[in-house]
């Protein structure tokens, strides 16, 4: 990557690029990758003049068509995350990806977050036991990350259980508003420390809270659209997984429709290559179903929650 600062984009004066640096966007790809709305909401600009700026980092990125063989290999360097059970890794072909979102959705109990809180743990195993011997970021909306939990995780996988505390960087968003900064925030951590998954447990929770009424829903999904961008562009840019999570109401009520159907609806669905389904079945059993995934068969996997983390049924 080239060492431009963002001074040398034509149209960007000192201002401009404080501005951007103080709303998180401090190298050529976080520009290259913006829209021109929100480049010109972000540095008070003029729509021309962001789109010429966006055009001109990509030139510089050398963005743009790339080679079969070049997608070939950022493909190679995907890696995957295990879920601690074979079938449910037969279900992903292996397990959870970097460079892609991945969503968990099912309603309260359905083991969200305990698959969110095993892949942080995971994610840091090495690369011969199914982790990336990487650190993980984690966005908690819903006060659930609890370390005892993950100490337990780790013990049952022989790790040290301070280290593996030791490489989360957990962060409690107390609004949506909140969670977008984090969102953004997640880049500088990444730019200092060697992340390999970001989870954001739960990704809709605040949202849902936030913007309540029909008449909203429209701010609400472009909120969470643009969200969503900063995690895809997180995971692409770092080679991270994205791991999020969505409760499905069990009483569906009006507003979201379908109670299968995840909230946030398709614009979070657009925007995961992995949707996972989890229900519960009897007693700590779960089942996961892979849902619209563009080159994996759909398919289910039975698991079940213990003590230990999730395990094979
Ligand atoms: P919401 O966040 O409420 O939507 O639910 P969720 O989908 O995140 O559910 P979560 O992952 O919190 O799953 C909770 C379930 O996991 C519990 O009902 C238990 O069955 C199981 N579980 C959690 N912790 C333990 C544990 O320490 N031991 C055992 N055996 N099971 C546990
Ligand atoms: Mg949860």
């Amino acid at each position: 990557m080239s060492d431009t600062d963002l001074e040398d984009l034509p149209g960007v004066g000192s201002k401009t690029a404080e501005k951007l640096r103080d709303a998180g966007y401090d190298g050529l790809m976080s520009i290259a990758t913006m829209s021109a709305a929100d480049l010109s909401e972000v540095a008070d600009l003029g729509n021309k003049t962001a789109n010429k700026i966006i055009q001109a980092a990509r030139e510089e990125l050398d963005l743009g068509f790339q080679k079969g063989s070049d997608k070939m290999a950022e493909r190679e360097n995907m890696s995957k995350i295990t879920l601690s059970s074979t079938k449910f890794d037969d279900l992903l072909d292996g397990g959870v990806e970097t460079q892609s979102i991945t969503e968990f959705y099912g309603e309260f109990g359905s083991a969200k977050t305990q698959c969110a809180l095993q892949l942080a743990v995971n994610a840091q195993l090495p690369e011969e036991e199914g982790g990336l011997d990487q650190g993980v970021i984690f966005i908690d909306t819903e006060d659930t990350f609890i370390p005892e939990r993950v100490e337990q995780m780790a013990e049952a996988k022989n790790m040290d259980p301070d280290d593996v505390l030791d490489n989360i960087f957990v962060a409690r968003a107390y609004n949506s508003d909140h969670q977008i900064l984090l969102g953004d925030k997640a880049q500088d951590i990444m730019k200092d420390n060697d992340i390999g998954l970001i989870v954001v447990d739960s990704l809709t929770s605040q949202f849902r809270s936030d913007y309540v009424g029909r008449g909203q829903l429209a701010d609400r999904q472009q909120k969470l659209n643009e969200h969503m961008h900063t995690l895809q562009r997180l995971a692409n840019t770092h080679n991270a997984a994205v791991v999020v999570t969505n409760q499905v109401m069990s009483n569906p009520g009006q507003l979201f429709g379908d109670p299968t159907s995840a909230i946030g609806g398709h614009i979070v669905g657009h925007a995961s290559a992995f949707r996972i389904y989890l229900r519960k079945s009897k007693k700590n059993k779960r089942i996961a179903r892979l849902v619209d995934c563009p080159y994996l068969p759909e398919g289910e996997a039975v698991f079940q929650v213990t003590e230990n983390g999730i395990e094979d049924a």
